[in-house]
């Protein structure tokens, strides 16, 4: 097709990634002329100079590359600076800008279910998701983070939260205070692991896990069953997907309609 706009995912690995299906059915839905493709990249440098060179017009970057991708862009929004780390880069005249979704995703997933204000909220981990989730929340409502590396959650203190190292006696103690409790470390990815032992969870408590693959995972089914709200990591995948779409076209998708692409695709790979 002539004058087919190129969009993409760069990452490794990039072959179970739920982006190009959603991105592919939005550029259909919305008539555009664009496609969006996986690159499986083990050179970044090399990669983001080929993207230059190609003329691609947006990038989604995952891991292991959403701290390093900042030395090769020209200009990184205020929230991505702060945060150290860009899942999506905007081709803005010849010029690579970078964002990152991931906070405001974690956010709006939340806020489609349970009001924030006064909220207190436990974050478990701070890697590239935890950080942006603390971020964005903190400026909104009192925020923990407790993470496996204690150097890593004190530089989280920076935004005003209160970061410290993950244990069992800090775990017991901010899982009862909390009010929303949200995963932000892989535990419960495709294996049967809860970060929080089910016995801390209670009734009239939030719990958000981002992790998405299985989509309940057993933090989720736990929490479910002591009675909680329980809001699953497609949520935040399809909003911080929406949002790096709306920062390409200007348009803002329909989250219903990437959620149901995003399952299809997980039902016909189960
Ligand atoms: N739903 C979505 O849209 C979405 C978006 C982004 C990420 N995710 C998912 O979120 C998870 C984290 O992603 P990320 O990019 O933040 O990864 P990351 O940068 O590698 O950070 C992982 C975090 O988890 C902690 N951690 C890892 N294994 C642990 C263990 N066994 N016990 C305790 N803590 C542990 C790490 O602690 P240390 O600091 O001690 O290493 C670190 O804080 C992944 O499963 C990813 O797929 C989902």
């Amino acid at each position: 097709m002539i004058n087919t706009q190129l969009y993409g995912l760069i990452g490794k690995p990039v072959e179970h990634s739920l982006s190009p299906a959603i991105h592919n059915a939005l550029f259909k839905k919305h008539k555009i002329n664009a496609v969006y493709l996986p690159f499986e990249v083990d050179d970044l440098e090399s990669a983001v100079k080929g993207a230059r060179a190609l003329g691609i017009q947006g990038l989604n970057v995952t891991m292991p590359y959403k701290e390093r991708i900042l030395e090769f862009l020209d200009g990184i929004s205020d929230d991505a600076k702060v945060i150290g780390s860009v899942n999506t880069i905007v081709n803005r005249e010849g010029k690579f800008v970078g964002y990152n979704t991931d906070g405001i995703g974690a956010l709006k997933a939340l806020k489609r279910f349970v009001e924030i204000k006064n909220k207190r909220i436990l974050v478990l981990g701070a890697g590239g998701a935890g950080r942006a989730i603390a971020y964005t929340l903190s400026k909104l409502t009192e925020v923990v983070v407790l993470n496996r590396t204690e150097r890593k959650a004190k530089e989280l203190e920076k935004f005003g939260v209160k970061g410290e190292k993950l244990s069992k006696g800090r775990l017991e103690y901010y899982s009862s205070w909390a009010d929303i409790v949200i995963n932000a470390t892989p535990i419960g990815m495709n294996e049967d692991r809860s970060p929080v032992p089910g016995e801390l969870l209670k009734k009239n408590q939030v719990a958000f896990d981002i992790v998405y693959s299985p989509l309940e995972t057993r933090l989720l089914m736990e929490a479910r069953e002591a009675g909680c709200l329980t809001i699953d990591g497609l949520w935040m995948l399809v909003y911080q997907g929406a949002e790096s779409f709306r920062l390409w076209t200007g348009i803002k998708p329909d989250v219903e309609f990437m959620r149901n692409v995003a399952l299809e695709v997980l039902k016909n790979v189960q």
